[in-house]
């Protein structure tokens, strides 16, 4: 009864879409167990390229089921309209494939209003979110006045307490932020609207995905954001607000850890960060406009979910065998070494300089102001020129991306079990 579980090993944008897909062809069920429309998973395939923000990425195999756990938050607009993108895709969504927690958290509207007005609030502290009010719904399911999407299910109770959800963030809204009013009664008419479209897929998944285990089927576990948006764990305050961590999974989808097979670390082969706080490899100028791309090549980065240039800096090895400590991985899936050809060097973070002494290992967890408070020291190893897209077999790599791989190996303890060399599903070089 083996549960596999991928994770983003960075801050996000690894290539979670990417790994999952390619577990998800040997996977009965996917399982999306923390965050919600704030994630953006792509997966390519030949030509077609999916986007998706809530339902499991694994759903486009046609033989997996989708489960959407009580650690998400659900904005019931964008799964309607990604249930429609998927069924124009010609991807079959129906109850019977897509089952969600009757215990996950619903977004609203005014979330989202909330979530920009506490953003803008925060001045030169901003953190840049999402705007789509993860942490207003995260604040309202731990203050414990959330709504449930089990609630949908009880049409009278469910009314009243959206419409005393709006009637409170109103008045957040007007008196504390000194905003427009909220158009109450027209918001919850329009939001009581989904429940119809919704309901069907609402109900609790417990007994599938542990039946799913116990009947010795594979479940995959798809986690969104990264390690270090981890509300806990991770660069705080500048994180999301949920458990990003592999341990997540148990919470948000209502299992114990007797059944994990293994748990796959996404990492790029360099580092990229959306949104505000400290990132001590980051770069400016030519070389960022390089790992970047310019706008036409498919290895962009800009963020899936908000268009926004994605920061981007070399691969910091500090980061990722403390990513490797809180999560426990057993492997590693290393992502766009392609990006990395054409450089006659390539620098890597091996530890830190902090207040005139070096660290090799994290003795702080997270925190962004101590973050802020080191820089990298950097090993440089050598480049290639060869353009790796069409690689497929380890021995297809020239002898510097070998190095780079196994440098890394070397540094986390880990293995490289999958290297991507291209969005594309088949841009993949699995080890044996
Ligand atoms: P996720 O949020 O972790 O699923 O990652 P995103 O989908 O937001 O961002 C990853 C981007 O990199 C997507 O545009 C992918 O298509 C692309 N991508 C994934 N793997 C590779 C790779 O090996 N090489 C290149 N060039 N692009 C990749
Ligand atoms: P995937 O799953 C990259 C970042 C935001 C912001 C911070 C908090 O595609 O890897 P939030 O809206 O969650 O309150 O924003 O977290 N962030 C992501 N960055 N990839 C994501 O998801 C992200 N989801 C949130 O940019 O810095
Ligand atoms: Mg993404």
């Amino acid at each position: 009864m083996p549960l596999d579980i991928v994770i983003g090993a960075q801050w996000g944008d690894e290539g979670k879409g990417r790994a999952v897909d390619l577990l998800a062809e040997k996977s009965d069920l996917v399982a999306r167990f923390n965050g919600g429309d704030n994630a953006g998973h792509t997966v390519t395939v030949g030509k077609k390229i999916y986007k998706l923000h809530l339902i499991p990425s694994g759903i486009i195999h046609p033989n997996t089921l989708g489960v959407m756990g009580s650690g998400m938050v659900l904005n019931p607009q964008t799964l309607v309209e990604e249930i429609s993108m998927l069924r124009e895709a010609a991807v079959a969504i129906n109850p019977e494939r897509l089952w969600i927690s009757d215990a996950v958290q619903l977004i609203t509207p005014a979330h989202r209003l909330l979530d920009h007005a506490q953003d803008a609030a925060l001045g030169k502290a901003q953190i840049g979110t999402t705007g789509r009010g993860i942490g207003p719904a995260y604040v309202d399911k731990a203050s414990r006045r959330g709504l449930r999407a089990g609630e949908i299910l009880e049409p009278d109770f469910f009314a009243s307490h959206v419409r005393a959800h709006f009637d409170e963030v109103n008045h957040l809204l007007k008196d504390w932020y000194h905003q427009p009013g909220l158009d109450v009664d027209a918001l919850v008419k329009e939001y009581l609207g989904f429940n119809e479209q919704i309901s069907p897929y609402i109900r609790r998944i417990g007994p599938l995905v542990q039946g799913t285990l116990n009947e010795g089927k594979t479940v995959l576990a798809e986690g969104a954001q990264g390690t270090l948006l981890d509300v806990e764990q991770g660069t705080y305050p500048y994180v999301t607000s949920s458990c990003t961590t592999s341990a997540g999974v148990f919470s948000g989808l209502g299992l114990g850890v007797q059944s994990v097979r293994k748990v796959m670390g996404v990492v790029k082969a360099f580092q990229t960060r959306v949104g505000a706080g400290p990132f001590p490899t980051e770069l400016e100028g030519e070389l960022a406009n390089f790992l970047r791309g310019t706008g036409a090549n498919p290895w962009d980065e800009y963020g899936t979910t908000t268009g926004r240039p994605r920061r981007v800096g070399w691969l910091d090895l500090m980061l990722l065998r403390y990513a490797h400590e809180v999560n426990g991985f057993s492997e590693l899936f290393l992502t766009k070494l392609d990006v990395l050809s054409g450089l006659s060097g390539i620098p890597v973070c091996v530890a830190y300089q902090r207040g005139g002494r070096k660290i090799d290992v994290l003795d702080f967890s997270g925190d962004a102001r101590l973050l802020s408070r080191c820089t990298p020291v950097y090993e440089t190893l050598p480049g290639w020129q060869e353009d790796l897209r069409e690689c497929r077999n380890w021995e297809d790599l020239p002898t510097a991306a070998q190095t780079y791989v196994q440098y890394i190996e070397k540094q986390t303890g880990l293995p490289v079990q999958n290297i991507s060399v291209g969005p594309e599903r088949s841009a993949l070089i699995t080890r044996s």
